[in-house]
């Protein structure tokens, strides 16, 4: 393969499954105001008659108080708790701390709820295995949002720009008598980006969204704009590339494809931002 080819995905199945990448080589504090510098915090001892044990370092934040962020290292007992990343969490919060706070609800994958950046890299805790983290395993909120409380990103901006892209079936037609129907070639169409589970860890890992993301809609409402652009049932393909057609709303995607790199679900939102580029191309010849 040529050198220029190296990098460049073509198909989300030459993304690796469990990529063990790490943390990006910028200083923990650099350029970040005296108020949001990470201080270290209290580390936690394994319990007494603990085997094997791993260290978590874990980003806390209280916005209750005036401390700064810290950093908390917590001594996991392996034995007493599951193997996912997300485990050593409520085993953290049932054991030792119960003001640690972070979201989950499916612990499998399905709910998007437990993104978080794991050993530097945007991830599901429910997803990723102890095991495969560094030591200490290193711990912190989706980058480039509001963090509310230790873990817990605020979605509320990264929300309002999906609900932007009118997420829903859009149809003049009338609605038949029983379901509208799609042949299985159509319905084969929406395969890789019906699965997205909008737990916005491409949004967060993307440098065109953190210099521009109060107008640039970002990968994860990019690739849902795509997943109804592609509908064979839609009729809205016009209106919604009237609103997309933008320079930053979709054209700052410079095609780092940081999303698809970190996307937990296997899932390519940079050929889905390509394809609509393309699109909107197309209806101008
Ligand atoms: S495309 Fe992947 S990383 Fe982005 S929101 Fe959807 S599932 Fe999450
Ligand atoms: S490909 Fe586009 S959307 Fe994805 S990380 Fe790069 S700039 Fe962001
Ligand atoms: S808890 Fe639902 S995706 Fe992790």
């Amino acid at each position: 393969m040529p050198r220029t080819d190296a990098f460049i995905v073509r198909s989300s199945d030459q993304v690796p499954k469990h990529p063990l990448l790490k943390r990006f080589p910028v200083p923990r504090n650099f350029g970040v105001t005296p108020g949001s510098r990470i201080e270290r915090g209290r580390t936690w001892a394994a319990p007494a008659g603990a085997v094997r044990t791993k260290a978590f370092e874990i980003y806390r934040y209280d916005p209750d108080g005036d401390d700064n962020p810290r950093l908390d290292t917590f001594e996991v007992d392996l034995d007493a708790c599951g193997p996912m990343v997300l485990d050593a969490l409520i085993w953290i919060k049932n054991n030792v701390d119960p003001t640690l706070t972070f979201r989950r609800s499916c612990r499998e994958g399905i709910c998007g709820s437990c993104a978080m950046n794991i050993d530097g890299a945007n991830w599901l805790a429910c997803t990723r295995y102890i095991e495969e983290t560094g030591t200490p395993a290193q711990i912190y909120p989706l980058a480039n949002m509001r963090i509310i409380k230790d873990l817990v990103p605020d979605l509320t901006h990264v929300l309002a720009q999906y609900e932007m892209i009118e997420p829903w079936l859009q149809a003049t037609t009338p609605a038949p008598d029983r379901e509208r129907l799609q042949a299985p070639e159509d319905r084969a169409k929406l395969d890789g980006y019906y699965e997205c589970i909008l737990c916005f860890c491409c949004t967060s890992g993307c440098p065109s969204h953190w210099w521009n993301g109060d107008r640039f809609l970002g990968p994860a409402a990019l690739l849902q704009a795509w997943r109804w652009l592609t509908d064979s049932r839609d009729e809205a393909a016009g209106e919604r590339l009237d609103l997309l057609e933008d320079p930053f709303r979709l054209y700052r995607c410079h095609t780092i494809l940081n999303c698809t790199r970190t996307c937990p679900k296997g899932l390519n939102p940079g050929k889905a931002i390509a394809q609509i580029k393309k699109m909107i191309v197309d209806r101008q010849s």
